[in-house]
């Protein structure tokens, strides 16, 4: 396979500036759910990334040769493979780096994320158990919901496997990071994407707490109803994106960006960059609660440091006794399907 020579690469992480020449930039990115309404533009940015230099797109789609021959024809040194149906799926996932799930039903007005569960829970069981016996070391980022419960769900059938490590499996909640900076940052009149704001918990209504407290910069909100207003749009956001497109599906390009940023970071850890922080939802025993979102550090391991989530004002707190009764029933009904 090429090689590409390493590149330096100077990084923007939460305002520092982080630099790495050491890395390979030679990872295999598997994109699982390739030619849905995620994974089409989360393949399309990965293609673009630098450190990419193998994209594997997985679907059970017939469409998928077709997305994985369009995407080839971009002028980009990733080499770009198509995967279409089970019997592919060894291939797509052998020697991977990173494993990006976004494979699934979305949300249609009316439903909630749990809604998903009986039909995504055995998606990405069955993926799970190839990336246990094709690329065991492999990072999982787990896009599909109910992620509260498709993590557990993928770290118990690893376990199984026993090959289970803690430290590389994520479920994506960067959209919400990416939807609390962008609605900020047009409170405060910046660029969103100046603003660091850490979002913990889970990735479903009321487990998605946005910790306005610790936004920098500080949110111009002059009073405590327009706080709770802010956190309560963050939270439904989601379900603002499945109103709007009335039946068509639910977010797909806020959610490719922000997927492509946490897949990113992952492969900046890999390869030796500092500094790399990013909220996902990982093993944890910050709570009562085994997984939790908050920020981590990220490096040649996956997960390097879990960084906590700081201090909570009295608002906060609230929210989170409110998070963890839901939290928990979601990952018991994870846990509880894959012990099944
Ligand atoms: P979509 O229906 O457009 O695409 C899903 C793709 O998965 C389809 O191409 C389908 O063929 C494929 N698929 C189904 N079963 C498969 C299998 N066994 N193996 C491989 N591929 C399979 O759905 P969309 O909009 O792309 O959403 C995907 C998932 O992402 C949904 O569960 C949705 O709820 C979730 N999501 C998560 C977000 C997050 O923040 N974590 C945000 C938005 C959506």
């Amino acid at each position: 396979s090429r090689v590409l020579k390493p590149v330096a690469s100077v990084a923007v992480q939460n305002g520092a500036k982080t630099f790495s020449t050491s890395g390979q930039n030679n990872y295999k990115v598997v994109v699982a759910g390739a030619a849905g309404g995620i994974g089409q533009p989360l393949a399309l940015l990965l293609k673009q990334n630098p450190l990419v230099s193998r994209l594997a797109c997985y679907d059970i789609a017939p469409v998928t040769p077709g997305v994985a021959a369009d995407l080839s024809h971009m002028d980009t040194p990733a080499k770009v493979t198509g995967h279409k149906g089970p019997e592919e799926l060894g291939s797509a996932i052998e020697n991977a780096d990173v494993v990006v799930i976004p494979a699934g039903v979305p949300r249609k007005p009316g439903m909630t994320r749990d809604d998903l569960f009986n039909t995504n829970a055995s998606i990405v069981r069955d993926l799970a158990q190839c990336v246990a016996s094709k690329a065991p070391k492999a990072l999982v980022a787990i896009i599909t919901n109910p992620v509260n419960s498709m993590v557990p769900i993928a770290s118990e059938v690893l376990k199984k496997a026993g090959v289970y490590d803690p430290k590389r499996v994520f479920g994506v909640t960067t959209l919400d990071v990416v939807r609390a900076a962008a609605f900020i940052g047009e409170i405060n009149g910046v660029d969103p994407r100046s603003v660091t704001i850490p979002v913990i918990g889970g990735h479903s209504g009321v487990t998605i707490i946005p910790l306005l407290s610790q936004s920098q910069p500080a949110v111009k909100l002059s009073d405590q109803g327009k706080i709770q207003e802010l956190t309560k749009r963050i939270q439904e956001a989601g379900t603002e994106v499945v109103k709007a497109k009335a039946g068509g599906g639910s977010a797909t390009l806020s959610m490719a960006y922000a997927g492509a940023r946490l897949t990113n970071a992952l492969l900046r850890g890999l390869n030796g960059e500092s500094n790399v922080v990013e909220c996902a939802y990982v093993k944890s025993d910050l709570t009562e609660a085994a997984y939790f979102a908050n920020p981590i550090l990220l490096g040649k391991n996956g997960l390097e440091k879990n960084l906590g989530y700081g201090k909570l004002n009295a608002y906060e707190q609230q929210l989170l006794k409110e998070a963890m009764p839901e939290l928990l029933k979601n990952i018991k009904t994870g846990e509880d399907f894959a012990k099944k």
